[in-house]
């Protein structure tokens, strides 16, 4: 799937846009480490990148954005860090209220239940109040794994076959979509990994099948809309066949 490019007024950007970005936000730590500086401060300048990169999807029409925020496996990180990430989150979370007036509907994918109290009133309440918006919808992972994602999608399909209410015949890939966090999303078109990592780290790994990757050594908080101007073009570069020939 993939939209075409209305809004913009770069001469530069292609026509044919993706419908749907996922961004890995990776090389906040190095990026920090390169200018001596905590860790920290490297989430710091990634959130804020975070909220560029957000504003000019939403300039250049981009219909869905995914970011991983933080995932399954990155509660290993020392707690100083952990809080730091979830700080952050409260401040950004707060601020992207200010989107609201903007018609974008904010979703969250993830297992939220093991963030603080406060955390999770905020989340569903963004959730709610932006629930009917329909411009843009901005997916933010957070606590966050794919195969735990299709693991929960499975527990809740087998109560359903267990209380008589679907046939196992009828379990369907519509079927497991359906119980994923991106239910009401289409599938990503293109995903975004800066730093120079070369992989997918458990990131929407049902939903990326017929997903197009794209890999920069730029780190995260340095991926300006520039970098992401040259992810399009590739992308519209891209023979999508999916499966087809
Ligand atoms: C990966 O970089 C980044 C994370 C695990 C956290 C991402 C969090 C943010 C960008 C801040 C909060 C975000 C929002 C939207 C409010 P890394 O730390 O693994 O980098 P490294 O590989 O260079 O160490």
């Amino acid at each position: 799937m993939a939209i075409f490019n209305k809004k913009n007024n770069s001469e530069e950007l292609p026509t044919v846009l993706p419908n749907h970005i996922g961004f890995i936000m990776d090389g906040n730590g190095r990026w920090a480490k390169k200018r001596g500086l905590p860790r920290t401060f490297g989430h710091t300048e990634g959130a804020k990148n975070f909220r560029k990169i957000v504003r000019y999807c939403k300039d250049i029409g981009i219909k869905y954005i995914s970011f991983y925020a933080f995932s399954t496996e990155n509660w290993k990180r020392p707690k100083d860090e952990v809080s730091a990430i979830m700080n952050l989150f409260r401040e950004y979370i707060v601020d992207v209220r200010n989107y609201l007036s903007e018609n974008t509907k904010m979703v969250f994918l993830g297992d939220i239940s093991a963030l603080d109290e406060d955390l999770q009133k905020k989340i569903i309440d963004l959730e709610n109040d932006t629930k009917d918006y329909t411009e843009m919808t901005l997916m933010m992972a957070v606590n966050y794994g794919g195969r735990d994602e299709i693991a929960n999608a499975t527990r809740q399909i087998a109560q359903k076959v267990k209380d008589g209410e679907l046939d196992i015949n009828d379990i369907s890939e519509d079927t497991v979509n359906n119980f994923l966090y991106t239910r009401e999303a289409p599938d990503v078109d293109l995903i975004i990994r800066p730093s120079g990592e070369l992989r997918l780290s458990n990131f929407l790994i049902w939903q990326s099948a017929y997903a197009e990757f794209y890999f920069t050594d730029v780190l995260w908080p340095d991926f300006t809309p520039k970098e992401l101007d040259k992810a399009l073009i590739d992308f519209s570069k891209r023979g999508r066949r999916f499966g087809g020939v």
